[in-house]
């Protein structure tokens, strides 16, 4: 996507130095734009860990490149253990999204067979990239089925906005490109069907206000920052004609993980009878869970991220102050599950499907036995 009319990618191997890996740096937006070097996997994991990179896809592509860096790293002679608990180690970086351990698994099938370290290193570099491209084309599809909803709903009420809410950032910088929620709305802003974002501040850690709006903001989407609670109400109003949110983790039931707050936008848009739409790549799939909302792994972070908040002074200072009484305690899990009953549509690379199992399986068939 286009940065200052420039376009990006989050992740790629740097020019003429591939033993190094560049990411945007997440940390520093919406101040400042700066790409970052990655030149270990102990760097990939501590990006990850840190959330310099975050977003279900792109963690999933960040350790993909992370793999590739052991690769490169491992010792001749011990090569296969080397990657494994290079593996391992990036696994336990963050527990919630499948992308993840989907990218680690993998890339080690990738290079399990090859002849040597020598010839592991290059079929590692190569599906390293090929994970990465991936998500791109699977976002470009998550689009262009997507746009047939927002489509529909333009033609109910011809010549007005389609107003969609989304929380957290399943962008572009969640993914390689282009990203998995909004990925239909770029596209029906690209066939010119007048859309507007309600863009969900996405407490504690603000990746609605400080990812979405600043991304939206460069492709020139329409949109708006609301309160976190804020979209109950305008959902009473007429004010929303579709929650479209991405996914860390879907169960093979259709429960989606994702950031914390979404089950109220969910129960929100029941009671309401606006359709609640999830997008997802297939890699965010988890086919062998079968009850999301019992068994997801749930991350559950440091709970500073609750106490205090972080942002631009009058000076242009970034400044961190703390928004309660110094002895007050906080816990912060980092994403809920909303019930595949409240979810009306998964927008998946292969087509739209209800959230249920039936429904993922008639797109994903050569899972059914997997279960
Ligand atoms: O904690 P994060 O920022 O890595 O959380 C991921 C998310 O941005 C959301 O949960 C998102 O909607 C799904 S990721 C495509």
């Amino acid at each position: 996507m286009k940065v200052d009319g420039r376009s990006y990618r989050t992740i790629w191997l740097k020019p003429g130095h591939e033993h190094v890996v560049q990411v945007i740096n997440q940390l520093k937006l919406p101040h400042s734009f700066e790409v970052t070097d990655l030149s270990s996997v102990h760097d990939v994991c501590a990006a990850i860990r840190g959330m310099l990179v975050r977003g279900a896809g792109l963690i999933g592509a960040c350790a993909a490149y992370g793999m590739y860096l052991a690769a490169l790293e491992a010792p001749d002679a011990d090569f296969s253990t080397f990657l494994l608990q290079a593996g391992e180690t990036l696994k336990a970086t963050r527990p919630t999204a499948s992308n993840l351990a989907w990218a680690v698994d993998r890339m080690l099938l990738e290079v399990t067979g090859a002849q040597s370290p020598t010839h592991a290193r290059m079929l590692a570099k190569e599906a390293a990239m090929a994970i990465a491209n991936e998500d791109v084309a699977h976002c470009e599809r998550i689009g262009s089925h997507g746009l047939g909803l927002i489509s529909q709903i333009a033609q109910r009420k011809p010549d007005q906005v389609v107003n969609i809410l989304t929380h957290c950032n399943a962008g572009w910088l969640a993914f390689v490109d282009i990203g998995s929620a909004t990925a239909p709305i770029y596209a029906a802003h690209a066939a010119g069907i007048p859309v507007h974002v309600w863009v969900d501040e996405t407490r504690p850690r603000n990746q609605g206000a400080a990812l979405t709006a600043w991304e939206l903001g460069q492709q020139g989407i329409p949109h708006t920052l609301i309160a976190d609670n804020a979209g109950g109400h305008l959902m009473q109003h007429g004010l929303v004609d579709m929650v479209l949110t991405g996914a860390d983790r879907v169960s093979r039931n259709g429960d989606a993980a994702n950031k914390i707050g979404t089950y109220l936008k969910a129960l929100a848009a029941h009671d309401n009878h606006i359709p609640m739409v999830v997008a997802l790549p297939s890699s965010t799939f988890d086919f062998a869970l079968r009850n999301g909302v019992a068994n997801t792994p749930i991350e559950e972070r440091d709970a500073d991220e609750v106490r205090f908040v972080t942002g631009q002074n009058a000076h242009g200072t970034l400044e961190t102050v703390r928004i309660c009484p110094p002895a007050t305690t906080a816990r912060n899990w980092g994403f809920d599950v909303t019930p595949a009953r409240l979810i009306t549509h998964l927008i998946c690379e292969r087509g739209i499907c209800a959230a249920s199992e039936a429904g993922i399986l008639a797109l994903f068939p050569e899972h059914a036995g997997n279960g």
